[in-house]
This record gives C-alpha cells, sequence and structure tokens, in this order.
C-alpha cells in the first residue's frame, strides 16, 4: 500500500511573500476555495502577527473553508502564537505553525542567541501553541544548513513537547538532491521519537532545484510537501505544487506514494493564482506553463496526432488543460498543418493543400507565430480567389522611402504570360510610387475607390492585409494582399484587383455583382 504524502500549501504566505505579489482578504479567500476544490491537505493562509490585513485574511478563510486543515504562521514567541491562534480557532481543523532559526549563521548574525537559547525558545513555544490546538506545527529555519545533530536534538525536544510535524526547510536553497535526501534520512534515523511526528520538507528554488529536493525528501522518509502553486514565493520561490503533484502520479514506477490532489484543478488553480498576485507564469513552465503541451516541431507534431503518448507524459486533461496545442510555426508539417485547416472548416484538396503549405511555410520563415488569421488571409487568397486567372503577376517591388529621400517605387511585372519592366517612379509616398508604377506598366485606367491596410495579427510581425476597391469601365471590384511588409501586401491587393477587372471585362463566367467576387 502506498504512502501518502501530505500536501501543504503556502501559496497564501509564502507564494504572498513573492514581491508585489500581496493579496486583499477576498483574493486569499478567492484562491482559498480553489485549494480546497484541489483538495490540499493543509492551507498555509497567512502570517497573523505580520499585518491587521493578513490576521483579517487567515480569520476569514478559518471561518469559511470546511474541508482542509488551515494553517497560521508565527514566530516562536508567545504574542505571536496567540494571534495565530485568535486568526484560526474557528476553522474545523486548524494547525499552528511556529518556527525559529537552527542555523549557526542565523543564530549569530540575525538572533543572536546560542544554540541552548533557540532550543528553550523552540520548547516553550510548541509548548504554548500545543496548549490551544492539538496540531502543532514547528520549522527549524535554514535547517539546510543547520548542524544536523543539532537539529535532532530540536526536533526530538519539540516532538516532545507537543509538536505533531517538524518540518526542515531549505530556507535558502542551497541544497543538492542526494545531500538534502540523506539530511532526512538522518532524521529519520536518529530522532528517538520520530513516530509520533510527520517529517515535513519546505524547499526553496534559488538553484532551481526545490522540487527534486522535495521528491528526494520523500524518498527518504518526508511525509509532508510544503509548497506553492506556481512555484511562487519568497525570491526564486518555493517547490510547486502542481511539479510535485503530477512528477509522484506519472512516475509511480519509482514513487510509491499518493497525494490527494484532485489533479483536474491544477490549471485552474494556476491561473487563478496568476491573475491575483500578477505573477505571471513563464511559458515553459512545466505542467501549467502556455507551451507545456504545445508541440512545434513537426515530427512531434505529426506523433502526438499518431498517438499522443508519443510526445506527452501526461495528458493534458489530467491537470485540466483542455487539449494539446500544435501552434503552427516554421517546423510545423503537412500533417498538422492540415489537420489545423480541417479544424477551421477549410477541406483542401491535394492540390491546393500544397500550394498553401508552400506560403505557410514561407509566411512562418518570417514570422515567429502563424495565427488563425493568418492562415485564413491565405487560404482565401491561394485558393478561394484562385479561380481567376493570373493576367498580372508581380514579380519584383523594390522600395526606397525614409524621411530624407523622395518615395520611389521599381516594379517588374508579367502581363500575358510576358515580362514587363523593371520600371521606376516616384511617389507621395512608398504606396502611392508603387501604385503608380503598376498602373503604368498595367496600362490600366482604373480608379482606387478605396484603400484599407490593417494588422491581421498583433506585434510589430503581424501580417499587414491591405483591401482596396476599383473601378473601371462601370466595373467594381475589390483586391485583397496579405505579406508582412505593408508595401508588398499593397501592391498585392492593387494587382488582384486587376485581375479581377481583367476577369470581368474578358467576360468572366460571374452574373453576380462584380463586389461579390
Ligand atoms: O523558508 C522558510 O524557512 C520558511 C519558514 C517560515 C517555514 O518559510
Ligand atoms: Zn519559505
Amino acid at each position: 500500500m502506498p504512502d501518502k504524502v501530505v500536501i501543504f500549501d503556502t501559496t497564501l504566505r509564502d507564494g504572498e511573500q513573492t514581491p508585489g505579489a500581496s493579496l486583499n482578504v477576498d483574493e486569499k479567500l478567492q484562491i482559498a476555495r480553489q485549494l480546497e476544490l484541489l483538495n490540499v491537505d493543509v492551507i498555509e493562509a497567512g502570517f497573523p502577527f505580520s499585518s491587521k490585513g493578513d490576521f483579517e485574511a487567515v480569520k476569514a478563510v478559518a471561518r469559511e473553508i470546511r474541508g482542509t486543515q488551515v494553517a497560521a504562521l508565527c514566530r516562536a514567541n508567545f504574542k505571536d502564537i496567540d494571534a495565530a491562534w485568535e486568526a484560526v480557532k474557528e476553522a474545523t481543523a486548524p494547525r499552528i505553525h511556529t518556527f525559529i532559526s537552527t542555523s549557526d549563521i542565523h543564530l549569530k548574525y540575525q538572533l543572536k542567541k546560542t544554540r541552548e537559547e533557540v532550543l528553550e525558545q523552540a520548547v516553550a513555544a510548541v509548548s504554548h501553541a500545543a496548549k490551544y490546538c492539538a496540531n502543532v506545527e514547528f520549522s527549524a529555519m535554514d535547517a539546510g544548513r543547520s548542524d544536523l545533530d543539532y537539529v535532532v536534538k530540536v526536533f526530538t525536544a519539540v516532538i516532545d513537547a507537543g509538536a505533531t510535524t517538524v518540518n526542515f526547510p531549505d530556507t535558502v536553497g542551497y541544497t543538492i538532491p542526494h545531500e538534502f535526501g540523506a539530511k532526512i534520512k538522518y532524521l529519520v534515523e536518529n530522532i528517538p521519537n520520530i513516530h509520533k511526528a510527520v517529517i515535513s520538507v519546505h524547499c526553496h528554488n534559488d538553484l532551481g532545484l526545490a522540487v527534486a529536493n522535495t521528491l528526494a525528501a520523500i524518498v527518504n522518509g518526508a511525509r509532508q510537501a510544503e509548497c506553492t502553486i506556481n512555484g511562487i514565493g519568497e525570491r526564486a520561490g518555493n517547490a510547486s505544487l502542481e511539479e510535485i503533484v503530477m512528477a509522484l502520479a506519472t512516475r509511480k514506477d519509482l514513487f510509491d506514494y499518493y497525494t490527494e490532489i484532485v489533479t483536474q484543478y491544477i490549471y485552474p488553480a494556476s491561473r487563478l493564482v496568476s491573475k491575483l498576485t500578477g505573477v505571471l507564469v513563464q511559458p515553459n513552465k512545466a505542467i501549467v506553463g502556455a507551451n507545456a503541451f504545445a508541440h512545434e516541431s513537426g515530427i512531434h507534431q505529426d506523433g502526438v496526432l499518431k498517438e499522443a503518448s508519443t510526445y506527452e507524459i501526461m495528458t493534458p486533461t489530467a491537470v485540466g488543460i483542455k487539449k494539446s496545442s500544435l501552434p503552427l510555426g516554421k517546423l510545423s508539417g503537412r500533417h498538422a498543418f492540415q489537420k489545423k485547416l480541417q479544424e477551421m472548416g477549410f477541406y483542401l484538396n491535394e492540390d491546393e493543400l500544397n500550394r498553401v503549405f508552400v506560403r505557410f511555410k514561407d509566411l512562418a520563415d518570417r514570422k515567429k507565430t502563424v495565427f488563425d488569421e493568418d492562415l485564413t488571409s491565405l487560404v482565401e487568397t491561394e485558393v478561394i480567389y484562385k479561380s481567376v486567372p493570373e493576367h498580372f503577376k508581380l514579380l519584383e517591388l523594390v522600395v526606397l522611402s525614409g524621411n530624407t529621400v523622395k518615395p520611389s517605387a521599381n516594379v517588374k511585372m508579367e502581363i500575358g504570360g510576358v515580362v514587363q519592366g523593371p520600371y521606376s517612379t516616384f511617389g507621395d509616398g512608398p504606396i502611392d510610387a508603387t501604385y503608380r508604377a503598376i498602373t503604368h506598366l498595367a496600362e490600366s485606367k482604373c480608379t482606387l475607390l478605396k484603400f484599407a491596410v490593417s494588422s491581421i495579427t498583433g506585434g510589430t510581425d503581424a501580417l499587414g492585409e491591405v483591401s482596396v476597391r476599383l473601378e473601371e469601365d462601370g466595373h467594381v471590384v475589390t483586391g485583397q494582399g496579405v505579406d508582412p511588409d505593408v508595401v508588398t501586401a499593397s501592391a498585392r491587393a492593387f494587382v488582384n484587383g486587376l485581375n479581377r477587372l481583367h476577369f470581368l471585362k474578358e467576360g468572366g463566367p460571374r452574373k453576380g455583382k462584380p463586389e461579390e467576387l
């Protein structure tokens, strides 16, 4: 039978110590409700003595949350402990969490106390807390850098004084997994009354090892993991709840432990915490980052479409993400591309698909991400309006513009199968110069009725979409052009319009209004 690992969530306390992430009472309550849905075992709601607001927040969480233990943090002194109890006492399962440093470096420079004095204070604090509540956690701050025999001594004494959980924090994220695991093993083997308490760990991420250290501790006897949603917390943050939980769930072959977390609530919890704290989740963050289930390379996309487990070690739905995404970029393959178009309602034949795919690859080479709107434009230009013969083709366009030159354009076209140009001319701006050159080469008498340019997607690498309306001999047509370069998009739109005019003048098969082309 696997052992349970208690999940102690400290998003509302250590997580709130993230610079700029402070939460008001209402926001703490919203997150606490989400943590209850997630089914964490303990919610550390705050540090009541630290501020009136935190006192109120812990009180509100303790009153409302019924299905989860609620803990309040306090230093190892009576005033702090009294405030913690006052705030948390209405919880269905309250916990007092008291702490004092045990490392020589903290004792010397911060507390200015001897080891004996700290031991005495720890025991007095736990005894005081135990008078209020049977559920007392003691933390030896900076335990990771403390003399291990001294921690053994302190833990033995506080367990005798009533501590039911003893927490071994790597406060400064200094330890390395095999070393941290060995320390936990040492505690298990050397604390005579350890069977009366749960060993907890609380790892910070200064070396990026918080989750690895936590897992190493579990393997060596820790049965409570302190963690936060999205790994937020003091400095580089805490061990991330979602990573610990999913590592245990995904590698059951290695870890004979379980948690009672309802993993489908992980992603909603991550979004909520990010929204309310204002701490953004990095895209490549494990489990909850925007790219955690996004497959970019063509080989990976092909594999995932055939069988998700080829490149996914857990399903996105297991953590509350609807489905994997196959963002289209320059590495995407035809398979993913076709699937994407079909999802958008475009069922192209083989030849059409090939043509659009070539244009897509060309675009993806120039643009980081190709959005749905970009694809729609490509299909429209390559397929939907493709039935109009290309009497006019833009072969080359070179534009000179800037704040110290008169704008000019040099254009070469193919018209009715014959290369025309290059022809250069000036204009009021680069687009005006381009249109003058095209008009000259095409010998067109059309009038430009409307010119509109918009960016299809955001960002400076957005596709520019140009739409024009042209009139000649009673025929009115529209023309569209799309390109990351807005002058090229303008030229394409104009040439597209000229082709439609030509098509109509040649008695094109359409009987409807020209605008409907
Ligand atoms: O990092 C730490 O040591 C803490 C304690 C208060 C548990 O946050
Ligand atoms: Zn901490």
